[in-house]
């Protein structure tokens, strides 16, 4: 019998995160798999202990480490946790996508600034401001959720928000107007579309539906299917939530793709559960 783990990290407090794993965990046990559910840190990382594994598992969770230490013991690992790694950091991702000739907002990787200290003076912010002008997005590397993503709408915002992410990594980004508060979500498994959504809000200039975004189900353009199984191939993601932003002429481009997107909203509006495809995809690639 085929034995699987879900992964989810046990430090968060919200049930989101243990009924991800539990649509994962049902999916698995649909298809004839024995499925535990684990915290992470149920897991010991003893590198001087043997420990009793399972075939396989599926990493619902940032903890890259928790990824390489089980795949260093033999254990497939899905979303390898070099792609959970490159999507975890939005700046990274950026540079893939980039590299890639993705469409994306026009995107400048913020330099490195030590907590104590500050480039304030150096004429540095000056030019990101020449360049993007007002109103722009600052986005933290490492966020969900849409809540460490924020509308810049002057100097007295950008200047305080620079001086708070010391430390931090972050992009500075063009503010996609005819976007406001809608994208589109994509689910991709194994480099198949397999559900999408539309989200909107009317209250928020993020359309995640933790922001109080609505969501109702799409049908897809050529071009928005393109561009969404383009953008999971750019950073290698076996298991991908692509979320599109609309320019100007209603083309799309890429926001960004999340290696460990949920896919209870996704369920809730489209009716497809992702998981399923995601354990029929595990179960061929291990065949
Ligand atoms: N450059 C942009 N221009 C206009 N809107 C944007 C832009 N970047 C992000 N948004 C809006 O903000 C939302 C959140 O941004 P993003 O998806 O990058 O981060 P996140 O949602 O926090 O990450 P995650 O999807 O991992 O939870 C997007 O869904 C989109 O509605
Ligand atoms: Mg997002």
């Amino acid at each position: 019998m085929t034995s699987c783990w879900v992964i989810y990290n046990g430090s968060l407090t919200s049930d989101k995160f243990a009924d991800q794993a539990h649509l994962v965990a049902e999916a698995a046990e649909r298809a004839g798999v024995t499925a535990s559910i684990m915290k992470n840190y149920e897991v010991t990382m003893d590198l001087s202990s043997p420990m009793e594994l399972p075939d396989f598992a599926v990493l619902l969770d940032k903890d890259i480490l928790l990824g390489y230490f089980l795949k260093s013991r033999g254990v497939p690992v899905y979303n390898d946790p070099a792609i959970i790694d490159l999507c975890d950091n939005k700046a990274k991702q950026y540079i893939q996508l980039a590299a890639c000739g993705l469409p994306m907002p026009r995107t400048i990787v913020a330099p490195k600034v030590y907590p104590n200290f500050s480039i304030r003076d150096s004429g540095y912010f000056e030019r990101i401001i020449e360049e993007l002008s007002f109103p722009m997005i600052i986005k933290e590397g490492h966020g969900s959720f849409g809540m460490k993503v924020y509308l810049i709408e002057d100097e007295k915002a950008f200047y305080d928000k620079v001086e708070s992410l010391r430390g931090i990594d972050f992009v500075f980004q063009e503010f996609i107007e005819s976007s406001r508060g809608r994208d589109i979500r994509v689910n991709i498994v194994g480099g198949r579309i397999v559900a999408a959504m539309y989200r909107h809000s009317e209250t928020d200039f993020r359309a995640n539906i933790t922001n109080g975004g609505q969501a109702s189900p799409i049908e897809l353009t050529a071009a928005q299917s393109q561009m969404a199984l383009s953008a999971s191939r750019a950073v290698g993601a076996i298991f991908a939530g692509v979320d599109l932003l609309f320019d100007d002429l209603e083309q799309p481009i890429v926001c960004e793709v999340n290696a460990a997107a949920h896919i209870r909203n996704i369920l809730n509006v489209t009716g497809i559960n992702v998981a399923d495809s995601m354990i029929a995809y595990i179960l061929q690639d291990l065949r």
